[in-house]
Parts: structure tokens; C-alpha cells; sequence
């Protein structure tokens, strides 16, 4: 009998197809992706590296058949080193790093590896606050980072921008070991030239960007790139706008040398010193069947299509946020230049944002409530939304769907407003988004 497991998955599946989701960190992987994520990768044990010789010189073919020595801890790793070169050569293209490391299970291990290659417990790292839009990693106090490290943080200013007087009066007095530029829920461009200005008076001040949730935008060429701006470090996720599977990415400037002698510590080795953090010290195993699936969604990012792709994220945004506005939405930093959109729906509305999230689930709308700045509400009962585009725009929703979309978010945000409303009001929009979400399931990407 086949496993229970399987009908949840089609379950999923059928939501998935029928709903459109605004969560603007999901996306929909294409069917390689997805292939190389489920394959017989996930049977072998591969800790360690591959060689890095030759990465960044040789065509893809010549990767693909080369045996070289590797710094492995176990047999049979021939087609396991090829595969997770590839990835790091791709990587290494779309990015333009020196290095990349694709072994993160995820943009938390990511993140804590690099503070683990360049700190010492107790040393200072300065990052953009949760409530003005960082992540949990970036020095919330629930986390292991936070215990390990002393947290320093900067906010933004009431446009929405980061306040970069604040970060530089910081950076210049309490001299972090690392700067991060990095963000969940911010809708500016950084001025990387400036931070990096400002890291470049601290001797020994590590530049890193987490750009887990822009780095599709960044390979589209519709984002600026920090590694390009004199940071030394970009991490990221693999699922967001980048497409591919669930994982991390650390990609750097520097030297790139064996990881089995112990580097010195110096800001040119970052690229060692990050391999040794990842693997042994934060991660056993690499998972090679998301490492696969990262190489193929890396080769697909390297196609003119995601360029294409890219700029379509950003316009559906802004056509999004535009439409929003009209429908009296207000809109944390008066609208959007990347993929994300956040909604102060208790002032627009009258409604907390869990309430409106839940209301959006009744009609196939999946976004995700969030803290604005100087919430009130807590973590669970927070006053804003966060929606995006990447994932609607991967489906083929334009711009003309944008404004079909903001009328949808209207009508609900309306009915959400009274806790009476009878179902059948709720089950008219469901069954507009779901005859729209049909139209849109892509062979390869999503069908039912
Ligand atoms: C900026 C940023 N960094 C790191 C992460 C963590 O990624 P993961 O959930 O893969 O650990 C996220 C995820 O939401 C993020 O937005």
C-alpha cells in the first residue's frame, strides 16, 4: 500500500496549483530541479571538498570529466566531486565570486558559518535590527548567534531606507569584526559603495551581504551585486528568487586554497576560512542531491530567460504596489524596488495581520504576516502583511493579473473587517483565484 505520505504530497500538490502564493521567499522549481533533488544523490556520504582546481578556467564539459584528488573523507566520489564542481563553477559565474561554497544546508547555516569563520564568541557583528526588516540570524535574541555573539544593530529611516548615519556612528564607534548588509522584509536597494566606505576604516572588518531574498534579482542583473561593491561575502538561500532548491549558498573574494591546512586569519583567506567553518565546523554530510539540484538551478539562472524572469519580478511588484495604493493600501516605505511588498493592513484596515493572512487562506492567497516597524502587536499578532512576486511570476502572472490581484487583496482585507462574514462570500474570490491559478500552471513548473 502505497504510504499516507504520498496523498498529502498530492494534497500539496492541488494547493499548490489552485492557489497562487505571495510569499515573496517561496518559488516554484522547474521539473530538473526537482528531479535532481530526488534522485540517488541522496544514498552517498561525501564529507568534504572537491578538488578546486581548475574551477573558474575550465569549460563545463572538462569539469564534467576530469578525475582530480579531493579532500573527501570517504570512497567512491567521483561523480559526487564533478557534480558539487559544477555547482561552485556556476555559482562562482552568476555571482562573480572567487568561491562559492554550496555545501549550507540552509541560509541559517550559511549565515552562522561565516560568523563562525571570522569571530570569536563575545566579538561584535553589526546587522540591521528584525524590527526594521533583518532576519532571525542577523541578532535576535532567541537565537544561538545572539548568545554566541554581541549584537549590534541599525535601523531605517521613516522613508524606509537604511539609516546610514546610524550604521556609520555604530560601525566607527564599537568597531565590529563584521558588517552585514542583509534583509527579510526591506524594499530599497543598499548603497553597498557606501558600507563598504564606511567597513573600510575598521581594520579587520569582514563586509557581508545576506542576500538570501534578492540574490534571483542580483543574478537577473536587476539588483546590484556586493561582491562587485568590496564586500567580501554574500550569503543567500537557493529557494527564494533564485529558484532552486531549498539550501545556502556562500559565496566570497579572496584566496582559495586547500581547506585541509588551517589558513591564516587574514580577510584574503575568507574563502578557506569559510570552507573550514562550513565543513567540519558547523555541518557533517553534505546533502549532494540538493547540491545537484542548486547546480541545475544555477545553470538555469545563467540563461538569458531568468534575466527575463528577474525583470519581471521587480515590474509585478511595482504594478502590485501601485495597484495597492489606489485600493487605499499603506504600504511600509510608499511601495517597492525590489520583489517585496509590505502592508500596514491595521492602519489601512482596521485588521491585525494574522487576521488577514487567514482571510487569504480562506481564497487561495498565502502571504505571510509580519512586524512593522515598532509593531505593537508581537510576533503573533503583528499589524503588516508580506507578499512578492516571485513565485506568482514564475507561474506567468503579469502585469495586467497585478491589478486583478490588488482587487482580490481589497475585497478581502473588506470582508476581513467584519468576523461575520458568511462563507459564500469568501467562496466567490476562491473560485475566481482558482480558475485564474489554473490558467497559469506551467507544464515543468506546476501542474495538477
Ligand atoms: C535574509 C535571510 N537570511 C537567512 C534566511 C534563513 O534561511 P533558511 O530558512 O533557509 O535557514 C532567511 C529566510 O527567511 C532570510 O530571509
Amino acid at each position: 500500500m502505497k504510504d499516507i505520505v504520498f496523498k498529502l504530497i498530492e494534497q500539496e500538490k492541488k494547493r499548490q496549483c489552485e492557489g497562487l502564493e505571495l510569499i515573496p521567499s517561496e518559488n516554484y522549481v522547474s521539473s530538473a530541479v526537482l528531479q535532481a533533488m530526488g534522485s540517488i544523490l541522496t544514498n552517498k556520504y561525501s564529507e568534504g571538498y572537491p578538488s578546486f582546481d581548475g574551477i573558474n578556467e575550465w569549460n563545463e564539459t572538462e569539469i564534467a570529466e576530469r578525475v582530480l584528488p579531493n579532500y573527501r573523507y570517504y570512497g567512491g566520489q567521483v561523480n559526487i566531486d564533478r557534480i558539487e564542481r559544477l555547482a561552485i563553477d556556476r555559482a562562482c559565474r552568476l555571482f562573480h565570486a572567487d568561491h562559492a561554497n554550496v555545501q549550507p544546508h540552509s541560509g541559517v547555516n550559511a549565515n552562522e558559518a561565516v560568523y563562525f569563520a571570522w569571530c570569536k564568541p563575545g566579538d561584535k557583528i553589526l546587522a540591521m535590527s528584525l524590527p526594521a526588516g533583518g532576519h532571525l540570524t542577523h541578532g535576535a535574541p532567541v537565537t544561538r548567534s545572539a548568545k554566541i555573539y554581541n549584537f549590534i544593530s541599525y535601523g531605517v529611516t521613516p522613508e524606509g531606507d537604511i539609516d546610514y548615519d546610524e550604521l556609520e556612528k555604530k560601525a566607527l564607534a564599537e568597531k565590529p569584526k563584521i558588517i552585514l548588509v542583509g534583509y527579510s522584509a526591506f524594499m530599497k536597494i543598499p548603497d553597498f559603495k557606501r558600507v563598504a566606505k564606511i567597513g573600510a576604516k575598521i581594520p579587520g572588518c569582514l563586509l557581508m551581504a545576506d542576500m538570501a531574498h534578492v540574490t534571483g534579482l542580483i543574478a537577473g542583473g536587476v539588483h546590484p551585486n556586493p561582491l562587485e561593491y568590496g564586500f567580501h561575502v554574500m550569503t543567500s538561500t537557493t529557494h527564494k528568487t533564485l529558484r532552486g532548491p531549498r539550501g545556502g549558498l556562500i559565496l566570497s573574494r579572496g584566496k582559495v586554497s586547500s581547506p585541509l591546512k588551517k589558513p591564516e586569519h587574514t580577510l584574503e583567506n575568507i574563502p578557506t576560512l569559510i570552507d573550514r567553518a562550513v565543513f567540519p565546523g558547523t555541518q557533517g554530510g553534505p546533502l549532494e542531491h540538493v547540491i545537484a539540484a542548486k547546480a541545475v538551478a544555477f545553470g538555469e539562472a545563467l540563461q538569458p530567460e531568468f534575466t527575463e524572469y528577474a525583470h519581471s519580478v521587480v515590474k509585478n511588484a511595482k504594478v502590485l504596489a501601485d495597484a495597492l495604493l489606489k485600493h487605499d493600501f499603506k504600504l511600509q516605505g510608499g511601495g517597492t524596488d525590489n520583489h517585496l511588498v509590505l502592508i500596514d493592513i491595521k492602519s489601512s484596515f482596521g485588521i491585525d495581520g494574522k487576521t488577514y493572512e487567514t482571510a487569504l487562506d480562506r481564497v487561495g492567497l498565502t502571504l505571510n504576516a509580519n512586524a512593522l516597524l515598532s509593531d505593537k502587536g508581537g510576533a503573533f499578532r503583528p499589524s503588516g502583511v508580506r507578499l512578492g512576486t516571485p513565485a506568482i511570476t514564475t507561474r506567468g502572472l503579469g502585469t495586467k493579473e497585478m491589478v486583478i490581484l490588488a482587487d482580490w487583496l481589497h475585497r478581502v482585507a473588506l470582508l476581513a473587517k467584519n468576523p461575520g462574514t458568511p462563507d459564500s462570500d469568501y467562496d466567490q474570490i476562491r473560485s475566481e483565484v482558482r480558475e485564474l491559478s489554473l490558467k497559469f500552471t506551467k507544464q515543468g513548473i506546476i501542474k495538477l
